[in-house]
């Protein structure tokens, strides 16, 4: 049984029913199962089995504080893209030397806190990036550990927006040029060449790209290794895709995307075979993995609203509380909290926000329902309160994570 499913007509997490938190806390809010979280993470630990490794968990998909801790207590470390990010990881206890640091942008100040800070690595992906953290470490008299993140110019066949090791992205250095910045990286004296890393993309849903992507890195190690340059280091990203289509018993009213994505296990099955033979630990980045289908979305309906054309249900969440269906035309399914009887009819699900983007599903059959009633947006756990903004003036929402039969309010909703 999926840990979001009904208990006759209530739509419950674990053992809570959705109706008694939303009674609780008010609506809308972020909702979190821990047994998911769990599961999820022992999932990839499993895969790796004997495999010297660290999974950074890429805190971007989820940055909620016991979130955090309850990683950091699994083991997990954090995959980081700026100063926030990492005091974050920092906050929730996760030890410096289990963080990775990524993106095309640091700032100096950014890359001094996180050399004090003493962190495992800096994924460096441009060679202007390892003058400045050259130079930012030589003057705290520090070396830098860094990781060469490279572009492999692979298509995963995700969203253009989440695809990000293309030739044609602002991402990591490609390969031909990699060579001589990892033999540059090698001689300065404020950097200490670690490894290299490459995360092609997000929601991916086959393996083939992530073995090319392995048997990219695979080569580059043994090259260096013929010059002389020794990595001890593999950071193969994240990226791992979710289904978002049967995240619950019941089968949608209508069919979705139906690719079914990889298990860890046939995952990092096909994958650690490139790699287990040159002497280097791994580190796996995933985010959405670990977090999307921990997660939902609980709105109420406002307002039913027909024109000449569409059905709206209005409901009182909106693109600042999930913008993954405005910004990446993402498919999240609605399900009632409560189930009535009644035909499913066609509906747009849309939100307050005065715009026509804001929406969580178009022309979508749903079950029947009324003014008041309670809508779960399931798989949103990951890059649901991440994205969320203030736009329109809206607070943002609280978000409560539930184990077995407890629930807690673990991040408060904003005060207007
Ligand atoms: N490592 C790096 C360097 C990344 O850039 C990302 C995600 C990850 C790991 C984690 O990827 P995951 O395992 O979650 O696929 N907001 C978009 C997704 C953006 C992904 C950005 N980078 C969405 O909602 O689909």
């Amino acid at each position: 049984m999926h840990v979001f499913h009904y208990e006759k007509s209530e739509f419950f997490v674990e053992q809570v029913s959705l109706s008694e938190i939303a009674e609780a806390v008010g609506t809308p809010f972020y909702v979190y199962s821990q047994k998911h979280l769990t599961e999820q993470l022992n999932a990839v630990e499993e895969a790796f089995g004997a495999v010297p490794h660290l999974t950074c968990f890429a805190l971007k998909a989820n940055n909620n504080p016991e979130v955090l801790r309850l990683f950091r207590q699994l083991g997990a470390g954090a995959d980081v893209v700026s100063r926030g990010e990492l005091g974050y990881a920092l906050n929730a206890g996760i030890p410096p030397e289990k963080i990775v640091f990524a993106g095309v942008g640091k700032r100096d100040d950014e890359m001094a806190f996180a050399l004090e800070k003493e962190i495992l690595a800096f994924n460096v992906e441009s060679e202007q990036e390892l003058d400045a953290l050259n130079a930012v470490a030589l003057s705290l008299g520090k070396q830098a550990p860094v990781n060469i993140r490279v572009n492999p110019d692979i298509d995963p066949q995700s969203h253009p927006y989440i695809s990000t090791g293309m030739a044609k992205n602002k991402f990591g250095i490609a390969l031909e040029k990699a060579f001589s910045v990892f033999k540059k990286a090698a001689t300065l004296p404020g950097i200490r060449l670690l490894g290299v890393h490459a995360h092609i993309g997000s929601q991916i849903l086959s393996i083939d790209p992530f073995v090319e992507s392995a048997r990219s890195l695979r080569k580059l190690v043994l090259n260096l290794q013929a010059e002389g340059i020794i990595l001890s280091l593999i950071d193969i990203g994240g990226g791992l895709g979710v289904d978002y289509v049967q995240v619950i018993d019941e089968p949608p009213l209508e069919p979705g995307d139906v690719r079914q994505p990889p298990t860890p296990a046939e995952l990092l099955g096909a994958v650690l075979p490139e790699l287990s033979d040159l002497n280097c630990r791994i580190v796996f980045e995933p985010g959405r993995f670990l977090t999307a289908n921990a997660g939902a979305l609980v709105t109420r309906v406002l307002f039913r609203k027909e024109t000449s054309l569409k059905k709206f249900v209005i409901v009182d969440a909106g693109m600042n509380d999930l913008i993954r269906p405005s910004l990446y035309q993402a498919y999240h399914r609605i399900v009632p909290v409560e189930k009535k009887a009644g035909k499913p009819e066609k509906v747009d699900v849309v939100g307050p926000i005065c715009e026509s983007g804001d929406f969580f599903a178009k022309d979508r059959l749903l079950e029947p329902v009324a003014r008041g009633d309670l809508l779960a947006v399931l798989s949103a756990g990951a890059y649901g309160y991440t994205l969320s903004s203030n736009y329109n003036g809206r607070p943002r929402v609280p978000e409560v994570l539930v184990d077995g039969a407890e629930f807690q309010v673990v991040r408060e909703r904003e005060k207007l």
